[in-house]
């Protein structure tokens, strides 16, 4: 087991191992000051996550001296809407869920995401624990304290930055992941490598989609971290971790949500990183290496959709400051930098690696 100490402005560590999820009670006991207040726990889970995990969160929790009550919501991005935030809220008063109260987030990013958004608003803050079950959410969504739901006009548009008091990734839950899911996930972690970590690409060059998972999965916690306890709330570095996001958001939405995120993201990085090599800002072989890992894993890595379509999406890109956009371009393994670009410059750029 190893732990990951995160020192956002509410410190709070991440637990990484095997088999966690039966002791998941014993381990906020442990690292978190939730058993000192709190009661009761809401477990907030899916209909795919739910029947595989639930009991044994819920029997860890109890055994660790915490009544408990599960909340189940449909499994997908269509959850994580206004509707579902709302039943949430609902369950948790009806729970009497109190201010001393914590919710347990057990599922991929929508759970996490969505839960986490509750627990910053409900009685104006209750603490939250994320147990991710999905390897993106392991990576990516649950460490670094960005909730929210979608609203119509788009994803992520009503959140809080607000961090976990404890985030549990148990091994065991990445075994029973569908293939396309486990794919998805890797396209972040990958990212990670390309980010700023060359032993850990190398790593993934040599083992593939067998790599040593717990290994993997607290490099890259440590290295969002690292990027978070800089920039909490997305003023500046934290833009780095949205290599391959801005154009990879672009197919996400041309392909109305029927392509996985993390695919859309694999797609955006082989676009970026093959422009970036036709402007010279890294080398062929750096591309050439880039590409040939996401291929390995299985990841989509040619882009279906013209420039003039995608480009009108990536304007309306949340990483838009006017006139400019901030994109993430590698310049080696291991060392990327975020260039702010004028839009018109982008799309040029862009055409140039799909
Ligand atoms: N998922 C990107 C971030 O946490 O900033």
């Amino acid at each position: 087991m190893k732990i990951t100490d995160i020192n956002t402005s509410s410190p709070y560590k991440a637990v990484t191992g095997s088999g966690l999820l039966k002791e998941c009670g014993e381990l906020i006991k442990k690292y978190t000051k939730i058993a000192g207040h709190a009661e009761k726990a809401a477990v907030i889970t899916d209909d795919a996550v739910g029947p595989l995990y639930a009991d044994i969160v819920e029997a860890s929790l109890k055994e660790a001296g915490f009544d408990t009550a599960v909340y189940t919501l449909p499994n997908g991005e269509a959850s994580k809407n206004i509707q579902s935030y709302a039943k949430v809220l609902g369950f948790l008063a009806e729970s009497q869920i109190t201010r001393s109260d914590f919710i347990v987030a057990l599922g991929g990013g929508v759970i996490g995401d969505l839960s986490g958004f509750a627990a910053a608003t409900f009685l104006r803050g209750i603490d939250f624990v994320q147990i991710p079950t999905t390897l993106l959410a392991a990576v990516d969504s649950s460490v670094g304290g960005k909730t929210g739901i979608d609203l119509d006009a788009g994803k992520n548009l009503a959140g809080a930055f607000y961090q976990p008091k404890l985030v549990i990734c148990d091994m065991n839950c990445f075994d029973t992941l569908s293939d396309a899911v486990f794919t998805e996930g890797c396209a972040e972690i990958i990212k990670y490598g390309v980010l700023g970590d060359e032993e850990l690409f190398k790593h993934l060059e040599k083992h593939g989609r067998d790599f040593d998972k717990e290994y993997v999965i607290t490099r890259c916690i440590e290295m969002k971290r690292d990027i978070v306890c800089e920039d909490e709330f997305d003023t500046g570095l934290r833009q780095l971790l949205n290599l391959g996001h801005t154009l990879g958001h672009a197919v996400e939405k041309l392909s109305n949500f029927g392509m996985y995120h993390g695919m859309a993201v694999s797609v955006g990085m082989a676009v970026v990183v093959r422009a970036s090599a036709a402007g010279h800002i890294c080398s062929a072989e750096t591309a050439e290496r880039i590409v040939k890992l996401l291929k390995s894993f299985g990841l989509p890595t040619e882009c279906e959709y013209g420039i003039d379509k995608l480009y009108e999406l990536m304007q309306s890109d949340k990483k838009r400051r006017g006139k400019e956009i901030a994109l993430v371009v590698p310049k080696a393994i291991a060392d990327c930098e975020i260039v702010k670009m004028p839009l018109a410059d982008m799309k040029s750029f862009m055409e140039k690696g799909i």
